[in-house]
């Protein structure tokens, strides 16, 4: 095989994405050299970073996409061909070869993963970059207590459900999220076990936070920033912490809130860590044999929101950032 269906960067996006800024194309498959295997992937992962990576300004934590050039990210699929002992033709295989239908990996930067464990779904998911964001933001930086009052922003998403879920399964007292829309927050109250949820879309944030936190927070995992981002300073307990794992309303809403709201960091005695989860690779052993379990038993429900095939993804990334998706979003690649 000499080439396959990539998605590319037509252009940089003003500002709010449009699936108009990438379009379909061919792109060149190099030859298979040792350590080296070509997989069909079955999906691919849909993830807020990505429009980060269109700007043309370099993040420090990654690479910018090129105009012209495909983009990539998180995808799982099956070795159909391999010069890779430790990539087996059959084998599924996760790496960082998504958005294209086709790629040729390095057996270095990709993992076998046990289908008979989870699904293939499930490890780009809960059991995947996703669900180890939220396990590091909680965990390693927010420093969660039995107990404590949780605040999840974008709670209805990939990463904050896993987030609430984590919390409450590790003994939260309470678990509070925030979410776009009625059906989101039915899903989290429902069945992933959160204790109170604000649409944010449908009503005032900073005036229901009160209400459902009168105690104030002790930890806040915050993914989306902004407006809430602020509310939730003004609602934190003394010596509350905030784990900072994304900021998405940065890249949707003009108008910010006043740096004036950082005072309450000093009246509160805030500590507020960001983090990036590469950092936190060591523990992802201990990850996955934790939420495997809870997976297994039933304990964690790990929802997808699944776009069909390469012609959709552009407008699936756009259905992401505007909160088209209720839990992972996915783009399904082939069988
Ligand atoms: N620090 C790290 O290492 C790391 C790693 C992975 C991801 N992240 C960050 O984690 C956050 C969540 O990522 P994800 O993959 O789980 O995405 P996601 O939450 O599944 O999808 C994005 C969600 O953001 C919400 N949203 C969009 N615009 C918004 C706005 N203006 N205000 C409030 N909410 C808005 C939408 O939900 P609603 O319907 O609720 O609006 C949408 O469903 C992102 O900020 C991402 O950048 C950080």
């Amino acid at each position: 095989m000499k080439s396959t269906t990539a998605v590319l960067l037509a252009r940089r996006p003003q500002h709010t994405f449009v699936a108009e800024d990438l379009a379909l194309g061919e792109i060149e498959l190099p030859e298979l050299t040792a350590g080296h295997a070509l997989v069909r992937n079955q999906y691919m992962s849909l993830d807020p970073s990505t429009r980060g990576r269109m700007d043309p300004g370099e993040k420090q934590y990654t690479t910018n996409f090129a105009i012209g050039g495909p983009l990539d990210g998180s995808a799982i699929g099956v070795v159909v061909e391999s010069a890779s002992d430790l990539l087996p033709v059959g084998a599924t295989v996760r790496h960082r070869m998504g958005w294209r239908e086709y790629a040729v990996v390095d057996d270095v930067a990709a993992t076998v993963c046990d289908v008979s464990v989870a699904s293939a779904t499930h490890w780009l998911s809960s059991l995947g970059q996703t669900g180890f964001t939220a396990y590091a933001g909680l965990f390693p930086v927010g420093k969660l207590q039995a107990g404590e009052v949780v605040l999840v922003s974008g709670a209805g998403g990939a990463v904050g459900s896993m987030a609430g879920q984590f919390a409450r399964l590790s003994g939260a007292g309470q678990v509070i999220g925030s979410a776009g829309g009625a059906d989101k927050c039915r899903w989290l109250l429902d069945d992933c076990g959160f204790n109170a949820v604000i649409n944010y879309r449908e009503s005032d944030f900073a005036a229901e936070l009160p209400l459902a936190a009168p105690d104030g927070v002790d930890l806040f995992f915050d993914n989306v920033g902004g407006w809430q981002m602020a509310a939730a300073f003004q609602n934190m307990k003394i010596h509350g912490r905030v784990s900072m794992c994304g900021a998405i309303s940065n890249f949707g809403t003009v108008a910010q809130p006043s740096t004036a709201v950082m005072i309450e960091m000093i009246l509160r005695r805030i500590t507020v860590q960001g983090f990036i989860v590469r950092d936190y690779e060591a523990l992802r052993p201990e990850f996955e044999a934790t939420v495997g379990g809870w997976l297994a038993s039933g304990e964690l429900v790990d929802r997808s929101t699944v776009f069909e095939g390469i012609a959709n993804a552009a407008s699936g990334l756009a259905g992401l950032l505007s909160g088209a998706n209720a839990g992972k979003a996915l783009v399904r690649l082939s069988d």
